[in-house]
């Protein structure tokens, strides 16, 4: 089976034809970061608007690439559409739900709401963009889902179920790369810029502050607001004699600091639950020292989605898409947009119970 996946949960339009929740036919991105740079943030409104106007070319490319002509009914159809619709922003989701609704509806085909962030838990399911290669990962693994609006640590049981070990008690990973990038001025998205300076730098040039989680209860959160002030107001405490204060060794050291929070919360996960499989998904796991550092961890099976499946994208909305549509499980005319979703509001810490996202729900 042949879905269509679309993406436009925050600023990224994308549009991709995935065959049975793996092999991608066509995969479509636009972007709108120089839209969004001179904020060094996304701008929702502007975000709605550049996805209005990205949106039928976008799924047009993808469908014609894929060879599924631009109704969805060329020689190779597709049999159903699946789209992000919770979480992200209301106005950016309204455009793909909307867009997806009506093009599914006058085709005659099923239309499957997708959760975003258990799309990228799944991304890692998808066949290599290098390679073509599609070994599937056994579930259950512990997966860590680190973008610019989450930062999540779970436990994927199945394609419909992620149970949610711990997430950020302040500001998400990927937020701190694009204000640490605003503050040395490289520009935004911040994440790609840090990690290319980072390797020019020396992360010994300053000792950042470590967030202390390490007690019983919080063993998997995690927390950025105090590392970004450190690097924004407070550097010269942490500054170590002997070392030049460049962007470079500045962008190392907040890195180490960023990703050591990251792959220590997958240790603790690790040693746990006992489970011997990790994945990555979100914008930073593109990040060239977390796959490095996730890469060296003892006695785990690491699986890394390809940078491009990292970042925001449609092929694995498609991709699992796939499996709600394969077990009947689909959306109807009434189904909405949710801006965010009871699991990942974290304030105070919730109950147990409350951890458990159904993704189908
Ligand atoms: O998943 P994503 O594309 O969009 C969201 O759902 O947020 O993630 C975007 C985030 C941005 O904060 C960006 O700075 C960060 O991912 N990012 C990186 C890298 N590439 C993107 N962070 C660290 N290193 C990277 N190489
Ligand atoms: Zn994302």
């Amino acid at each position: 089976m042949r879905v269509l996946g679309i993406e436009s949960s925050c600023d990224e339009t994308s549009a991709s034809v995935v065959e049975d929740g793996r092999i991608i036919h066509s995969l479509v991105i636009a972007g709108q970061s120089e839209v969004h740079a001179r904020y060094h943030g996304v701008v929702p409104e502007a975000a709605s608007r550049a996805h209005v106007e990205q949106i039928f070319p976008v799924v047009r490319q993808a469908l014609e690439e894929a060879g599924a002509g631009p109704g969805g009914h060329g020689a190779s159809p597709v049999d159903g559409v699946a789209v992000t619709n919770r979480p992200g922003l209301s106005g950016s989701l309204a455009v793909g739900l909307t867009f997806a609704k009506s093009w599914a509806w006058a085709g005659g085909l099923p239309f499957i709401p997708v959760d975003h962030m258990a799309a990228h838990a799944y991304a890692v399911q998808l066949a290599d963009t290098d390679t073509g290669a599609a070994p599937p990962v056994q579930y259950p693994y512990i997966v860590v889902l680190v973008s610019g609006g989450h930062t999540i640590i779970a436990v994927s049981r199945s394609f419909r179920t992620l149970e949610v070990l711990g997430t950020t008690i302040d500001d998400a990973c990927g937020e701190a790369y694009d204000k640490v990038s605003a503050f040395l001025g490289t520009g935004y998205p911040g994440g790609p810029a840090i990690d290319r300076l980072a390797r020019h730098g020396d992360p010994r040039a300053c000792t950042f502050p470590r967030p202390r989680l390490n007690r019983n209860d919080n063993r998997y959160d995690f927390s950025y607001s105090g590392l970004k002030t450190a690097v924004v107001h407070q550097m010269d405490r942490f500054w170590n004699e002997g070392y030049p204060r460049t962007r470079e060794n500045i962008a190392a050291a907040f890195q180490k600091a960023a990703i050591d929070i990251v792959v220590d919360r997958v240790r603790n996960a690790v040693a746990d639950t006992g489970i011997p499989r990790v994945a990555a998904g979100g914008g930073v796991a593109a990040n060239s020292y977390l796959r490095e550092s996730l890469a060296s961890l003892p006695g785990v099976t690491v699986h890394l989605p390809s940078p491009v499946l990292c970042m925001d994208n449609a092929a694995m909305v498609a991709g699992l898409g796939y499996h709600f549509l394969a077990a009947g499980e689909t959306g109807d005319l009434e189904t909405g947009v949710t801006a965010r979703i009871e699991t990942f509001r974290r304030r105070g810490r919730p109950h147990p119970e409350n951890r458990r996202l159904q993704s189908g729900e």
